[in-house]
């Protein structure tokens, strides 16, 4: 009987927030907090799977599962079964798994752990049955999952930093031409975090799809103006401004957030790069430039501050609850930037502060007066930057 292991990350995004459906380059990376599987061939004809964390489990066929009702990570599982095409192609082969599965991604934080699951799961299917897809086609096939069993109509940007991210490496995912590519941020004096807000509104689903559909219905009519566009992203300032005749008002605030945010991330990558050369260099000639560096750093948590500002005012998904603490935590002197990451609406603040600061000890403040306003109580995650999905070694 066959059995394999696997490691499935969550992940966090430096900046490109919502870009990923609107062509744009995402800037995430696969963080350390991840699920653990474990399959495990058997002879029952069935699927035994264990949500260990959750005390949950759930046993099916496969030929009676596509008419299965379920919901929560049930809806997941049976997505990924049925998008893998089990039921048709399998049954010969099939001749029943157990899953076992753990996870330590904070649910509705903002870290993807859907995505993982997702990601994890058809990774470890596809190893096991030799199915031959590649990662991309994995990383589809998940977010296809969203799509159709959870009704969020996701880019792809979690999928790919799952099972593409790289150790102590951020990606670069160009949503347009689908490439992917890594790149170094060295932190020196400086630390990422993220801050949970414990906090995640009804409406982040209905509204992510509702972001969505008004940018597409915005192409549209760019479309119809300028046919030879082939994304926001060569769409001039001129353009923009007649565009902008026919658009809402709601749809220019969001189609302004798309455009700011896309330049945002071309100075992240070239101040990175800065960056990344600087230490190099620093490195061997044995000098410490730190203020030079600590003005690059400055400018990083500026932009990352004009991102929240623009998730909050223009593409307006962002709640009190993550205003109240992005606006305090800059009162901070340490702290160069801090905004509100992933689809919205609740979730995780990513923070960039010096090395010295000390969340509990210097944030302890701030956060007794959120609990106080919001009753909710803010956890602190450190940032370790991981390898993507993997199998893991048999003992
Ligand atoms: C969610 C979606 C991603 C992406 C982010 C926002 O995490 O799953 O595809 O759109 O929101 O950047």
């Amino acid at each position: 009987m066959q059995q394999l292991k696997v490691i499935a990350p969550g992940r966090i995004n430096l900046l490109g927030e919502h870009l990923d459906y609107n062509h744009g380059v995402v800037l995430p990376a696969a963080i350390d907090c991840n699920i653990a599987f474990e399959f495990l061939e058997n002879s029952s004809g069935t699927v035994r799977i264990d949500a260990l964390d959750i005390s949950e489990n759930w046993e099916f066929t496969l030929t009676d599962l596509p008419n299965l009702n379920v919901s929560g990570w049930k809806s997941y599982v049976k997505g990924v079964f049925l998008l893998l095409n089990f039921e048709h192609e399998w049954p010969h082969s099939f001749i029943g798994l157990d899953i076992k599965f753990k996870s330590n991604i904070p649910i509705g934080a903002g870290l993807s752990s859907s995505a993982a699951l997702c990601c994890g799961l058809a990774f470890g299917l596809n190893a096991l049955f030799k199915l031959g897809k590649t990662r991309f086609e994995l990383a589809l096939i998940a977010q296809q999952t969203e799509h159709q069993f959870a009704g969020v109509n996701c880019g792809l940007m979690d999928q790919v930093a799952s099972l593409f991210g790289q150790k102590d490496q951020l990606l670069a995912f160009d949503c347009l031409s689908q490439e992917i590519s890594n790149f170094s941020l060295p932190l020196v004096g400086v630390k990422l975090f993220l801050i949970d807000s414990k906090v995640k509104h009804n409406l982040a689903e209905s509204a992510y799809n509702e972001r969505r559909t008004q940018l597409e219905e915005a192409f549209k009519k760019a479309l119809a103006l300028f046919p030879a566009l082939k994304s926001w992203r060569d769409i001039e300032p001129e353009q923009v401004a007649i565009l902008c005749a026919d658009l809402d008002a709601t749809s220019q605030k969001r189609l302004h957030y798309i455009l700011d945010e896309m330049a945002r991330v071309e100075k992240v990558q070239l101040l990175s790069n800065k960056i990344a050369k600087q230490v190099t260099k620093g490195k061997e000639e044995k000098i410490d430039d730190l203020n030079s560096l600590k003005a690059q750093y400055q400018q990083l948590g500026a932009l990352i501050n004009e991102t929240h500002a623009g998730l909050r005012d223009l593409y307006e998904v962002s709640c009190i609850e993550l205003d109240f603490l992005q606006h305090e935590l800059l009162n901070n002197p340490g702290v160069l930037g801090a905004r509100m990451m992933g689809g919205g609406f609740g979730g995780c603040l990513l923070v960039l502060a010096l090395e010295q600061c000390d969340p509990l000890k210097d944030l302890s403040h701030l956060f007794k007066n959120y609990t106080q306003q919001f009753g909710a109580q803010v956890l602190c995650y450190p940032i370790q930057i991981s390898e993507g999905v993997h199998l893991v070694k048999h003992d």
